[in-house]
């Protein structure tokens, strides 16, 4: 792309002020990567999904230019996501979108279908959705005041800091993901309630009675899913002394009833947050937990709180960024990317160019080297997070950045280091017809967490625990290294990377936006911002975008596969970068909504999933 930059320099210079043209810049930008691609070899070409023969291309090109021409006349023309004019709801499932939406439609807030939406996935997406994990809540009030809710899991009471460890101090294998030894304190339940308690406005059985009813009703397979759950089948029975609700044969369009589920939510409903924490249900728990090897008690339910922390917020350009604190790592290394990459014009060097991929990958590169060092439970590790988060910290951290070759991950803080592995979470984003927003991303940790299913209670637990740090230097299943600020403690909460984030611009809300993704989250969700802000683009063209990974080590830049181009990967090597495209994996799986100019909300659902948006 960067081979094309001389051809409209001119044009550059003159132009790159106004927002219109810094359309006409990109969409002259387009036309110039379709004139390459119909230069090159191939019989037909492929532009935005429509197949091109190449003896056509002359014509497609004066039609581009007269298209061009008229929709930069007429204002900028983007490929938009569902629109809505009142509220929103965009989330892993259409079940969960729609469910959030109809409480809103009810005259709930966003905090009511915040309960409802994160009940809801627990039932339509139990790959990630939950009521055995944790999470956070990011959220701005129609009047400007921001929070955010850690519900995040937290190391039981008799947790050790070498609980994972076998006597000669090496890592056993598997037991911090797999099995209820790998489960922490569920903070879900504790979450939604006081969320609710806070700021919702509708009664809890109003909330919880749709989601109830999807899961005695049961929710449909999709392909996706199908062909999820059999790849998951072998470590379900694996990890449970039973077969479980997933082991059956399910097949896309089968319907899977969820009654044991829809039973626990019915106590819960019926008898609140205590039910989960100190009733009936906790009981249920901590009898499956310990019959499984686990070491979680009836204290360790009791003892669990969710807490309201002071959110992350910064300027980048006129933008005002609000995201997650610690026990995140999320908030932070966003700042310290985004301040890292503020001097820097990214909009001219072009998007996923070789420049901006550069300046955004080393910025990444420090900023992951930081989290490892300083980054852990606010209540257990003191954080610099003023200076981490400022720009003249950020600015001395780039000092040393060249265009001419990477800096070596192993230049800034050793580590040896192993490849990743998958990952899940989910994200969902919710803005109500009072102009409430709320970001929250949730997660059992690993897909389908720890894989420990309890047939009564009808769900998943986490395998939060691989998210401290076992071993320091030694990688989770994110390939990210801990030292001791992530060391395991009884009660701590273990650090995540999870950036549920709201933008405002000109003190206005401007997007809600997160994603699932393990240790990729942060840098999905700052390239989705990017693609807004830098690169003009709507919401759901942001998130359909390619994306790439840096988080200092491994020292690798992991690519989204068959998704950028030849040249820019082939520039990329001769610099000095390691590239690392699986075929198997994609990187963040968006789900976001903008406002509008005239005051509409875009949504945008990762195609990468099922994900969808549903408004009114
Ligand atoms: N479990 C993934 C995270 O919290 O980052």
């Amino acid at each position: 792309m960067t081979n094309n930059n001389h051809k409209y320099l001119s044009v550059r210079v003159i132009l790159k002020n106004t927002k219109l043209c810094r359309e006409l810049f990109r969409k002259l930008k387009f036309l110039f990567s379709i004139k390459n691609s119909l230069h090159s070899s191939a019989k037909f070409t492929r532009i935005d999904g429509v197949l091109y023969h190449n003896s056509t291309r002359q014509f497609c090109l004066v039609l581009a230019t007269i298209t061009i021409f008229f929709s930069c006349s007429s204002g900028p023309q983007v490929n938009r996501g569902v629109i809505a004019e009142k509220g929103m709801v965009v989330s892993a499932r259409a079940e969960a979108s729609r469910i959030g939406t109809e409480i809103l439609k009810k005259g709930g807030n966003a905090f009511d279908a915040m309960m409802a939406t994160e009940l809801a996935l627990a039932v339509a997406y139990p790959y990630a959705g939950n009521i055995g994990g944790g999470g956070f809540m990011v959220y701005r009030k129609s009047n400007g005041d921001i929070g955010a809710l850690d519900y995040r899991e937290k190391a039981p009471l008799a947790a050790t800091r070498d609980m994972y460890l076998d006597n000669d101090g090496n890592i056993i294998p598997k037991k911090s993901t797999v099995g209820a030894h790998a489960v922490g304190i569920p903070g879900t339940i504790a979450g939604i309630f006081e969320a609710h308690k806070k700021l919702g406005s509708l009664s809890i059985q109003e909330i919880f009675e749709p989601v109830i009813e999807l899961a005695k009703k049961g929710v449909v397979v999709t392909q996706k899913q199908e062909r999820r759950i059999k790849a998951f089948q072998k470590s379900f029975l694996a990890a449970n002394k039973d077969s479980i609700l997933l082991t059956k044969n399910w097949k896309e369009n089968d319907t899977i009833k969820y009654s044991a589920l829809a039973h626990t939510l019915e106590r819960i409903s019926k008898n609140g947050r205590d039910e989960f924490y100190k009733g009936e249900t906790a009981k249920k728990i901590v009898e499956f937990i310990q019959e499984n090897g686990g070491i979680i008690t009836l204290e360790d339910l009791g003892k669990y709180k969710a807490k309201w922390r002071g959110p992350i917020a910064f300027q980048y350009d006129d933008l005002k960024i609000i995201s997650m604190p610690p026990p995140s790592s999320g908030g932070i290394c966003l700042a310290q990317i985004m301040n890292g990459i503020e001097p820097y014009n990214l909009h001219e060097f072009g998007h996923n160019s070789v420049k901006a991929i550069q300046v955004i990958v080393e910025a990444e590169r420090r900023a992951y080297a930081d989290r490892s060092f300083y980054l852990g439970d606010p209540d257990f590790v003191n954080i610099p997070v003023d200076t981490l988060i400022s720009k003249n910290y950020k600015k001395r951290r780039m000092d040393n950045f060249s265009f001419e070759k990477p800096t070596l991950s192993k230049d800034l803080q050793h580590g040896n280091i192993e490849m990743f592995e998958s990952n899940e979470t989910t994200h969902y984003s919710i803005v109500d017809q009072f102009g409430n927003a709320v970001s929250v991303t949730t997660t059992l940790n690993s897909g389908y967490g720890s894989k420990l299913y309890s047939n009564e209670l009808g769900f998943f637990f986490n395998n939060e625990m691989d998210d401290f740090s076992s071993k320091p230097g030694v990688p989770n299943v994110y390939g990210l290294v801990g030292t001791k600020a992530n060391e395991i403690a009884p009660e701590k909460r273990m650090l995540s990377s999870m950036t549920p984030t709201i933008v405002e611009k000109d003190g206005k809300l401007y997007m809600v936006v997160g994603t699932p993704g393990g240790s990729t989250i942060i840098t999905s969700v700052l390239q989705t911002i990017l693609n807004v802000h830098e690169f003009q683009m709507g919401m759901q063209e942001a998130v359909n975008q390619p994306r790439f990974h840096h988080q200092w080590l491994p020292d690798v830049v992991r690519i989204e596969p068959n998704r950028f181009d030849e040249e820019t990967k082939k520039q990329l090597e001769k610099i000095g970068y390691k590239l690392y495209e699986r075929n198997s994996s994609v990187i963040g799986k968006v789900d976001a909504i903008l406002v509008l100019e005239d005051g509409r909300y875009e949504g945008g659902a990762d195609p990468r999933g099922n994900d969808t948006a549903v408004g009114f």
